[in-house]
């Protein structure tokens, strides 16, 4: 199989984890004998440093013409007194954009061998597995107008939606939850705005179409609180932008850390890949950052650009070795004690790179038998 793969890696640890996930990737061609290439590209604040812009053209053209892009991070301190549209952040805003891609898929799961690390007890988080279906070119992010008045002291943005915007990310939603279970939660606040009033009845009026899946609506800030008392009773949450973008971070407390989370973003030209976590300026360049989530994002690669299931699900269960072997990167070592090993970003990487082997090895003698 042959796969065209952008590399957008970034500011701070995007670089280290990126660099982490694409071994992972490499290992997966070299064991499965695909052909993956690797082109890297400027984004963020490395590409304002270098060129003058968050995204210059060059990035652009190299992710329309790669079959995926995964991205590592953006954000700089350097750049934060600059307006919103010539930080780093505008680069990732404008390549979303550019590639079209309105459904960003961030799954949250508490993993048994990190039950210690959540701030929540272990019967809260058992068996929680989210799914986070953000939509991710609308809303607040996007709308017109939008301005900052210094001389009036007056600001505004715009949350607009429009009815096709919304059905095609809640089929995908859909979709989805009828292949796990069948269950969607769409969040909004229908009690004030009038945009999830729209949101609400374009949701109930899709959830037709799919009549094994259970819809059920929720306003964002008692989602906020159901998410922390009862993670397990959700599967496939449904959120406008801003929204699953706050919800999403705090469903990071259900995992352990925000270093574990992966996300995908699809439905445009070419699928946007990156973890969820940030560019983490404070620990950069310190062996610190945690590679989970970037790799657990070249899982997803695999399994939404390349229909490569089979090995999706090996790195996932890779990563979930490591874990229960006691390894763990700095974010994860909190509240630990001596049966865990606290390992850099290198060697974590290693380390699942070595688990994923020694189960292909395993696989393929079993073939031989
Ligand atoms: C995310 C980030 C971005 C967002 C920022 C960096 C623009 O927080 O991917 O969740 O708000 O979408
Ligand atoms: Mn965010």
């Amino acid at each position: 199989m042959k796969l065209k793969i952008a590399i957008l890696a970034g500011d701070g640890i995007g670089p280290e984890v990126t660099n982490e996930a694409t071994g992972i990737l490499r290992a997966v061609a070299e064991l499965g004998g695909h052909d993956f290439t690797f082109t890297p590209a400027l984004i963020g604040g490395i590409a304002i440093t270098e060129t003058g812009s968050p995204l210059p053209q060059a990035t652009i053209d190299i992710s329309l013409e790669s079959d995926a892009v995964l991205l590592g991070a953006v954000g700089d301190n350097k750049f934060a007194a600059l307006s919103p549209d010539k930080r780093p952040e505008a680069g990732l805003l404008q390549i979303r954009q550019a590639l079209g891609g309105f459904a960003n898929l961030r799954p949250s799961i508490a993993y048994e061998a990190l039950s210690s690390n959540s701030p929540l007890r272990p019967e809260v988080t058992k068996d929680a597995d989210i799914l986070f279906v953000r939509e991710l070119l609308g809303g607040l992010y996007f709308g017109a107008p939008r301005w900052w008045d210094r001389d009036s002291n007056e600001a505004i943005n715009t949350m607009r939606y429009t009815k096709p915007e919304i059905v095609r990310v809640a089929r995908v939603a859909f979709e989805l939850a009828g292949k796990r279970r069948k269950k969607v939660t769409s969040v909004d606040k229908a009690n004030v705005l009038e945009v999830s009033q729209l949101w609400r009845a374009t949701v109930t009026e899709v959830a037709k179409d799919y009549p094994d899946v259970t819809l059920e609506h929720q306003l964002v800030d008692s989602m906020a609180m159901h998410l922390m008392n009862i993670p397990r009773n959700f599967d496939v949450v449904l959120t406008e932008n801003l929204f699953g973008d706050i919800l999403s971070d705090e469903a990071a407390v259900i995992t352990g850390s925000l270093g574990m989370l992966p996300s995908a973003t699809i439905g445009g030209a070419v699928n946007l890949y990156e973890p969820v976590h940030g560019s983490a300026p404070d620990i950069a360049g310190t062996g610190k950052a945690n590679p989970l989530g970037a790799i657990l994002t070249a899982a997803m690669v695999l399994r939404h650009s390349a229909n490569l299931e089979v090995e999706a699900a090996a790195i996932e269960r890779a990563v979930l070795d490591v874990l229960e072997a006691g390894h763990r990167t700095a974010d994860l070592a909190r509240g630990t004690d001596s049966a865990y090993t606290v390992v850099s970003t290198t060697q974590m990487g290693k380390l699942v790179h070595q688990s994923l082997t020694q189960a292909i090895d395993r696989r393929q003698s079993m073939h031989a038998v």
